[in-house]
């Protein structure tokens, strides 16, 4: 695939970066008179045109619903939306198609999870295992289940790196733990987790796997077979797609022993005011009209992420994570927060004198758009003893320029407050 795809310089010259930002129409615009640096990638991938294309050619050319009509459009949209498990499949290295649901997005997919596949296994004195660098969604669906079942919610915890020990999981793994459900990178830290370990270790003990991949999906290869969990969520939107579309992965005979989590039109077999039988996976789970021309935009956006070579785009991420690294955490006054061995993605630091909203503002002055806040991950916060931190995200058509953009916008933080 990479040695057909012009976007990429001779074997091993890694990626055409200016080729690649063509491709993105947002991204040639001025913010505040400069140059916009598009650092918040962690929250939203920006779109290339082979998705918003096609997402465009759905509306244009053939849209209607999917699996309701005889009719020519029906039947071109129904075959567009499907022909996207083929490549989600791909992408993930999954069994099967069959394995691949559509969502609104991880959170979504997370709560059917546990909705559907763990609320029925759980029982008052259970235990749901998970880290401390959780994104709120990976916590807060828990936490709803273990009130409604008098489940327990064990929290793994992090170093001041920023990691977790595998001992630290081994030990809190009981008979009474019913799902390990973790991220595989750290939306607010960036550290990469060791994932394929957690499994086996809750394997052993025939405890189930589901991967939060929201930040990996779209900075390296992911193999769900290699990775030997049970489920995988992540979002279109951050994989340079649309938003309020995802998918869950899961195995095969663990979605076949799901129950629905949500009824409506196009999850059934039969229905009568007696019984309802319902459709097999991925079906059962998609009840009511998804967002068709979404869906299309994620199969475009796996397309195009998929020719660039998944390994590419995290060889040239991991380049700017360094390089960016080394300036923003040289420069005085600034703290970064989460220093891990294996980290992808994300960048998060502090200033001494400025708060993360003043930097986040004052960055966009020139700019620079970062994100300010607790990242949906208030826990991570508070485990570092700090309310916010700014965070620089990344993406594949982010440059070294850029990040230089970065370093000179956060002295101008420091000029302001007096660092
Ligand atoms: N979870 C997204 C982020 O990290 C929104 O910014």
């Amino acid at each position: 695939m990479s040695s057909v795809n012009p976007l990429q310089h001779e074997a091993g010259r890694g990626l055409d970066i200016q080729a690649i930002r063509r491709q993105f129409p947002v991204l040639a615009q001025t913010v505040n008179g400069n140059p916009l640096v598009y650092l918040d990638n962690g929250a939203s991938a920006q779109k290339p045109e082979a998705v918003i294309d096609a997402e465009l050619r759905c509306y244009r050319e053939y849209y209607a619903n999917i699996h309701r009509g005889v009719h020519s459009l029906s039947q071109r949209a129904t075959t567009e939306f499907e022909a996207v498990r083929g490549k989600v499949r791909t992408l993930l290295n999954a069994p099967s198609e069959k394995e691949i649901v559509f969502t609104r997005g991880t959170t979504e997919s997370i709560n059917l999870v546990a909705y559907s596949f763990v609320e029925p296994r759980l029982q008052a004195g259970d235990e749901i295992l998970i880290t401390a660098m959780e994104h709120h969604s990976n916590i807060v669906p828990w936490q709803i289940l273990c009130e409604r079942t008098g489940a327990k919610l064990v929290v793994v915890p992090i170093s001041d790196a920023g990691e977790f020990s595998l001992d630290d999981v081994e030990s809190r793994l009981t008979p009474r733990t019913r799902i390990v459900s973790l991220l595989q990178v750290s939306n607010a830290l960036g550290t990469v987790n060791p994932v394929r370990e957690v499994a086996r270790l809750a394997h052993a003990r025939d405890i189930p796997v589901l991967v939060d991949g929201a930040q990996s999906a779209p900075h390296m290869p992911v193999d769900v077979q290699e990775l030997d969990c049970d489920f995988f969520a992540f979002s279109a939107h951050k994989l340079y797609g649309p938003s309020g579309v995802g998918v869950l992965w899961g195995r095969q005979e663990l979605l076949q022993a799901m129950p629905p989590w949500q009824g409506g039109g196009d999850m059934i077999r039969t229905v009568s005011f007696e019984k309802t039988e319902f459709a097999e996976p991925p079906a059962r789970f998609e009840a009511g009209t998804p967002n068709i021309a979404g869906v299309i935009g994620l199969g475009a956006a796996v397309d195009w992420f998929l020719a660039l070579d998944p390994a590419a785009v995290a060889a040239h991420e991991a380049d700017l994570l360094a390089y960016a690294s080394e300036q923003v955490g040289g420069i005085p006054g600034v703290q970064l927060i989460g220093n891990a061995e294996k980290r992808a993605g994300a960048l998060s630091f502090i200033m001494t004198d400025a708060h993360p909203h003043d930097i986040g503002t004052i960055l966009d002055g020139y700019g620079v758009a970062v994100r300010a806040g607790h990242h949906c991950a208030e826990p991570v916060m508070r485990r570092y003893g700090i309310p916010a931190t700014a965070r620089a995200s990344f993406a594949v058509y982010n440059t070294r320029q850029e990040v230089d953009r970065l370093v000179a916008a956060i002295h101008k933080v420091r000029e302001l407050f007096g660092g």
